[in-house]
């Protein structure tokens, strides 16, 4: 691992213990209703990677409903508390601790999930990571992500939208687990790379108040050409922005 990717690693792992609980108490439960609402759209025998999984409840679940389930994630931390939680279950799922860049099973899943993991990177690197994860997919394969929501609706729900975000994104900056950003409107950008968008569905706060995650679904149509995504063949140098705050843009050096 590069110094970089160790450092990354450590922040995660410190954060493992805490990082589910905490996330479900400040969404009011809907961060993991999102994530689960895409099981809907897998069979059991289809297989399903999990990139930047951490703790995994959305990726155990799918390993009970009997799809077939890989995990990936840079922190070990992360990855214990899974297996853990697998365990408990009686269920089984592969996991992988390291890079997602560094993971080249080009076209070999069913679906590929990056819930809440395509914003750990200021929008270059998210650009690349989402095409290195729509690089892994299948043709006529699922691509999901569920993630804070862009502001919508009302001027007072987009208001209420920023700063409940920003301030959960404070608090994670300071930890050094992920860059500043503005929130992502991911559907845009994979209608932008060509590829269907199915659904866009929208969770609000304790199920009634202001509009604040979103899961998308799409799919990597067969019959893509032109605008295939193309997979990442270098090994981009994992998320720098997090670790050197100085750095405005994408550090691809080692
Ligand atoms: C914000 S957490 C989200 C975890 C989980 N998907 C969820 O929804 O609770 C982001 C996860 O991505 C992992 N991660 C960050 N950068 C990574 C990279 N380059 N390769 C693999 N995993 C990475 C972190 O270790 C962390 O567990």
């Amino acid at each position: 691992m590069k110094t970089t990717e160790r450092k990354l690693s450590r922040n995660y792992d410190r954060a493992a213990w805490f990082y589910e609980a905490s996330s479900n108490i400040y969404s009011t439960g809907q961060i993991k209703v999102a994530k689960l609402s895409q099981l809907r759209f897998m069979q059991p025998g289809q297989s399903i990677l999990y990139l930047g999984v951490g703790a995994g409840e959305d990726a155990c679940e799918a390993a009970k409903q009997g799809l077939k389930v890989t995990c990936l994630d840079i922190s070990q931390g992360m990855l214990n508390r899974l297996q853990r939680k697998l365990d408990r279950a009686g269920v089984d799922a592969e996991l992988i601790c390291g890079n997602a860049f560094d993971h080249c099973r080009f076209g070999e899943y069913d679906a590929v999930a990056t819930n809440f993991f395509l914003n750990c990177f200021k929008r270059p690197m998210m650009r690349e990571m989402m095409q290195h994860a729509l690089g892994l997919v299948r043709p006529g394969g699922r691509f999901f992500v569920a993630d804070v929501s862009p502001p919508q609706g009302s001027w007072p729900a987009r208001l209420f939208n920023i700063a409940y975000s920003k301030w959960a994104m404070a608090a994670f900056w300071i930890m050094r687990l992920v860059p500043w950003h503005e929130n992502y409107n991911y559907a845009d950008e994979l209608r932008q790379l060509g590829i269907q968008v199915d659904e866009v569905s929208n969770f609000r706060l304790a199920g009634f108040g202001p509009i604040m995650f979103q899961s998308v679904a799409a799919t990597k149509l067969a019959n893509l050409t032109s605008s295939v995504p193309k997979p990442h063949l270098g090994v981009p140098n994992v998320a720098p922005e997090v670790l050197d705050r100085r750095s405005s843009g994408v550090n691809h050096g080692s």
